[in-house]
């Protein structure tokens, strides 16, 4: 089933100029990036969007890594886009990633390891409404 899921490229790559070289594994692997762009999330966007993890030990550390420079948000489709975006992310240790996966390539440590993407249904649309409202004229969605 053709799918939308929400996916990110962190701060690590994008300082590290991997953005072009993940970009190509995107299209590669058959997603199309329907929307695209460069932001600075806050600390309170970070927050929200990191809620899940409120009260684990790495909490503070991941908000202020994801807010230490520019991120990369996305909107990718595919058949079972939530699934196989995930699958070429690879594991969240980039020392348990298979090979080949984005963060087997491109991650430095669990903490800072290149991408997200949205772990279920429900949190990709939860996800995608955070992030992308629908375009205002003279704009309109793209497919
Ligand atoms: P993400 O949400 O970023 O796509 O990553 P994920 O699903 O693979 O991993 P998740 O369990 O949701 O954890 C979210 C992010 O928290 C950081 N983390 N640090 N220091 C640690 O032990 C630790 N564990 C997780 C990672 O940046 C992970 O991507
Ligand atoms: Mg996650």
């Amino acid at each position: 089933m053709i799918e939308q899921t929400f996916a990110m490229i962190k701060p690590d790559a994008i300082i590290g100029k991997n953005t072009g070289r993940i970009l190509t594994m995107v299209e590669d692997s058959g997603f199309d990036i329907l929307r695209m762009h460069k932001v600075m999330l806050t600390k309170e966007g970070a927050e929200r969007f990191y809620a899940v993890h409120k009260d684990k030990p790495f909490f503070n550390e991941l908000v202020e890594f994801v807010t230490s420079g520019p991120v990369l948000i996305m909107v990718l489709e595919k058949d079972n886009a939530i699934a196989e975006w995930r699958k070429l992310m690879g594991a969240t240790d980039p020392a348990k990633a298979d090979q080949g996966t984005i963060r087997s390539l491109y991650a430095e440590s669990i903490g800072k390891n290149a991408v997200h993407g949205s772990d279920s249904k429900e949190t990709a649309q939860e996800e995608l409404s955070l992030f992308f409202a629908p375009p205002a004229p003279p704009q309109q969605q793209a497919k």
